[in-house]
């Protein structure tokens, strides 16, 4: 999960690195009262989940509360690669002496952290990386060690700062790896890391990713999760521990397992390329091995709740799970939906593998109303495809 910068900065100061009071605003007046509360010169920031902020106008100094109005005003509502601004952040102004770049990352090839350093911050640092990359210190090192002070004061003397800015700089570092493990990040990125006119060290900026495998460990995390951004069906999906991701189509598709799935994709895509209005996948849903009654009715309830579906594909592969279990589950799934009221779409079903047989038999005997059994995936792509096309 990728933290907004005012998250970041929250998360920086919980772990005493340095940062500047900031506010979020989601008005022009809420952004006045926020320039006012903080006093002097403010710096009004979009608040989105994506890069060169500044150049694309949503960064603005504001002299005044009036100002910090006006200049929120500019921003929100801006579209910035596909990201419409919804709030910003009014930090306080810092006096600016000098840029850095500083992050800390997973290696995953080198199964290392690593951590990057630059005296020349502030700048896009994937092109500092290509035109010069002697102006950007890289360092390995394990997480059994950490981010030692000897590595700190190294990667610093390094990059050219001299002593007195080392001695300022280690502790900050040791801060943000702080801030990195303890969060469980795989990114923790300052750009720029300032220094001000009074030779004080600033985290101006910040970048975090949080890993999503450790979720566990951090119930907390949860709050920091943008409702407003996730699809309402991935975020039901989610809440009922399904693997699903919304599409655009308008066939939903269950499988077992991610690769079967991937492929089912695929071949309804296929499928639907030469049919009227050309139907595609409306979702990628995984219900993984063992899935009984009640998962696939989760599953099914998920995708009719798309309004964008028409017919449903049921790509079952029988290994582990037995394809009579599935069947029961689909029968099963079929009874609760219609006992909550909800309406069935045309179902095609494709059982093969373990107990295929018998799952076929339960369906065939259900006479569930719309399902239709096809034997191989192709030809029950094809049907769930045509019960989607444009001419139904
Ligand atoms: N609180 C602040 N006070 C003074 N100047 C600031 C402040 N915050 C940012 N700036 C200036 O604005 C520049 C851009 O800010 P920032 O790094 O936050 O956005 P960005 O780099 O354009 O966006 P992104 O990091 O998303 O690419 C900084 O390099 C710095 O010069
Ligand atoms: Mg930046």
């Amino acid at each position: 999960m990728d933290l907004y910068e005012y998250q970041a900065r929250d998360l920086f100061d919980k772990h005493k690195v340095p940062v500047l009071k900031g506010v979020v605003a989601t008005s022009p007046t809420q952004a006045e009262q926020a320039a006012s509360t903080l006093g002097g010169t403010v710096v009004v920031k979009a608040q989105v989940k994506v890069g060169g902020r500044g150049k694309a106008g949503g960064v603005k100094l504001a002299h005044s509360p009036q100002e910090a109005a006006d200049a929120a005003d500019a921003i929100l509502g801006l579209n910035i690669k596909g990201h419409v601004v919804r709030k910003v952040m009014v930090a306080e102004g810092a006096d600016i002496a000098e840029e850095y770049y500083f992050s800390i990352l997973l290696d995953r090839t080198k199964r290392r952290y690593m951590a990057m350093l630059s005296k020349e911050g502030g700048v896009e640092i994937e092109q500092l990386a290509k035109e010069r990359p002697e102006a950007l210190v890289r360092r390995n090192f394990s997480p059994l060690d950490g981010m030692t002070d000897t590595l700190a004061r190294e990667m610093a003397q390094e990059a050219g700062f001299d002593d007195e800015d080392v001695k300022k700089l280690v502790p900050v570092f040791k801060k943000l790896y702080d801030v990195y493990t303890s969060e469980d990040a795989t990114l923790v990125e300052v750009n720029p890391l300032v220094k001000t006119a009074s030779g004080e060290i600033l985290a101006l900026d910040g970048k975090v990713s949080l890993d999503d495998n450790a979720r566990f460990r951090h119930p907390e995390h949860s709050e920091l999760e943008d409702h407003s951004a996730v699809n309402p069906l991935e975020l039901k999906a989610q809440k009922m521990g399904l693997n699903y991701v919304k599409l655009d189509g308008s066939v939903g598709i269950i499988g077992n397992g991610a690769g079967l799935v991937m492929s089912t994709l695929d071949v309804v895509a296929y499928a639907g390329e030469d049919l009227p209005g050309q139907p595609k996948p409306a979702n990628f849903l995984d219900i993984g091995g063992g899935a009984n009654a009640e998962v696939m009715a989760n599953g099914l309830e998920v995708i009719l709740g798309d309004d964008q579906v028409k017919s449903v594909f049921v790509n079952v592969f029988g290994g582990i799970t037995a394809c009579d279990e599935v069947a029961k589950g689909i029968v099963q799934a079929y009874r609760i939906l219609e006992a909550d009221g909800i309406t069935p779409k045309p179902l095609v079903v494709r059982l093969d593998g373990n107990n295929a047989e018998k799952g076929r038999q339960i369906l065939d005997e259900a006479n569930v109303p719309g399902l239709q059994r096809e034997d191989t995936m192709d030809s029950a792509a094809r049907a769930a495809a045509e019960l989607a096309a444009d001419n139904n």
